[in-house]
């Protein structure tokens, strides 16, 4: 099963193009964000985007495979145990589709993209300040779902949904 999982504003605001921005607000984030982070992305195995992979090093070994996006053919020589480089994603997208194992679209814009239109279930988390970010996302709101759960946490509300084929 192929969940997109994103967090987001109210501005669809979901990240920074220059990553140093990033980790400085990662490292005002509060416990109850990192809290909330880990339990949305938590899934069997993990596919991000080449941008995205230095965001997530430390958690690459939460998952049973991490896979990264890339077009760059001399990164899948240097797959290591943790971390599969691939440059087709239609094949994920075959694989997991219609299986029982989870799947997790962990960003960024990009790989969300092409990820979308396979998506069986979506997780948004939108926080509720504004966001200082320069990249925006938008696109999962205009899928057909239906809103399966919703949390309010101290910072922001996760909404989870299905995808209505
Ligand atoms: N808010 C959130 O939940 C969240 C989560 C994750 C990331 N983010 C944000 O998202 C930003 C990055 O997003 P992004 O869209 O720029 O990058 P991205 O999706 O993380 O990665 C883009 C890279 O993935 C590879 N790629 C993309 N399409 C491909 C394809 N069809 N086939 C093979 N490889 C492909 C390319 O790598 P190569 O250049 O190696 O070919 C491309 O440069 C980060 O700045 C971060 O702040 C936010």
């Amino acid at each position: 099963m192929i969940r997109l999982v994103i967090m987001t504003d109210k501005n669809n605001i979901i990240g920074h193009s220059n990553l140093d921005d990033y980790f400085e607000r990662a490292s005002n984030w509060s416990k109850d964000r990192i809290a909330e982070i880990d339990r949305i992305f938590a899934g069997d195995s993990m596919v991000v985007g080449h941008t995205t992979l230095p965001l997530c090093l430390d958690s690459v070994k939460n998952y049973k495979e991490f896979y990264v996006l890339s077009q760059k053919t001399d990164l899948y020589s240097k797959t290591n145990k943790n971390v599969t480089f691939i440059n087709d994603y239609s094949q994920l997208v075959s694989d997991y589709k219609d299986s029982e194992e989870l799947l997790v679209i962990g960003g960024g814009k990009s790989t969300w993209e092409l990820f979308l239109p396979h998506a069986k279930e979506l997780i948004v988390c939108i926080d509720d300040k504004d966001s200082s970010g320069d990249i925006v996302f938008g696109d999962w709101q205009s899928l057909n779902k239906v809103l399966v759960e919703e949390k309010i946490w101290s910072g922001g509300t996760t909404q989870h949904y299905q995808v209505r084929k």
